[in-house]
């Protein structure tokens, strides 16, 4: 095991997108990175363009889809590292098969919790006991504005028109996930059975990712990890 003095994250979907970016600016923060991806030549080669622009950048297999890749990549940071300190569930899909109640296919609206919700879900699982050796511990939840029932209620919001049941609902699904894992953990470090760990769960809505990011216009937004 090596001895860690500069703090790893993990980021799960990194070989593209929002995930690819938030990687890069961690990385200029001065994490370590973890690059998750679910395909192995995707990931290396993105990782490899990280690390071209002078990143400490490694790639990690990580299918959310498959159980045994999330036990193998905690398997293997543990075993290399001991601990995590951040870690960004961002890996996400839709569906084309997704829409509003009346019409959405229940098979996809499956495919899509199979990913967003119980795959995220099943990453934290895996991920928590490194998070908590982690004297300050972070999770990342990549949501969207479509999983707020706020936004989805307000009939004058910019979005209000898309209503994809099976992406809206598993946002939203992940949303409570994310703020059940903050009181859990806050609970645990309130009977002392996370010793000095810290464990702050955040999700936050990214629709300003899209264009700060991913579709190009826009100034960037920082992404920062930091002790909280
Ligand atoms: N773009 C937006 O406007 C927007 C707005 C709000 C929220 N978000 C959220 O932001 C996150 C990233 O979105 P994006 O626009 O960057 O999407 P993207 O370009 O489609 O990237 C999605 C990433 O997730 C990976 N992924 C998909 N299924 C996976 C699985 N089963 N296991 C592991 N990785 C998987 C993809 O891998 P492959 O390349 O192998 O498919 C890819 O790396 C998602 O959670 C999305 O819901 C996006």
């Amino acid at each position: 095991m090596q001895p860690q003095t500069t703090r790893l994250a993990l980021i799960t979907g990194a070989n593209k997108g929002i995930g690819l970016e938030i990687a890069r600016q961690l990385a200029k923060a001065g994490h370590i990175m973890l690059l998750g991806a679910r395909d192995a030549s995707l990931g290396e080669a993105a990782a490899a363009t990280l690390r071209a622009e002078g990143a400490d950048v490694r790639f990690v297999n990580i299918d959310l889809s498959k159980p045994a890749t999330i036990q193998a990549a905690a398997a293997t940071i543990e075993a290399d590292y001991g601990q995590l300190d951040v870690l960004v569930n961002n890996a996400g899909i839709a569906d084309r098969a997704d829409g509003p109640p009346s019409k959405t296919s229940i098979d996809a609206m499956r495919r899509i919790y199979d990913v967003n919700f119980f795959g995220t879900l099943a990453v934290t699982q895996a991920m928590l006991p490194l998070l908590c050796k982690s004297p300050s511990g972070r999770i990342v939840n990549v949501s969207s504005g479509l999983g707020s029932l706020a936004h989805n209620g307000d009939p004058s919001w910019e979005f209000a028109h898309a209503k994809f049941l099976g992406y809206n609902s598993s946002k939203g699904g992940l949303e409570h996930a994310d703020r059940a894992t903050r009181r859990r953990v806050a609970e645990h470090r309130h009977q002392g059975q996370f010793g000095r760990s810290r464990v702050h769960s955040h999700g936050f809505e990214c629709a300003s990712w899209s264009s700060d990011h991913t579709g190009g216009s826009g100034g960037g937004r920082a992404v920062s990890a930091s002790p909280g």
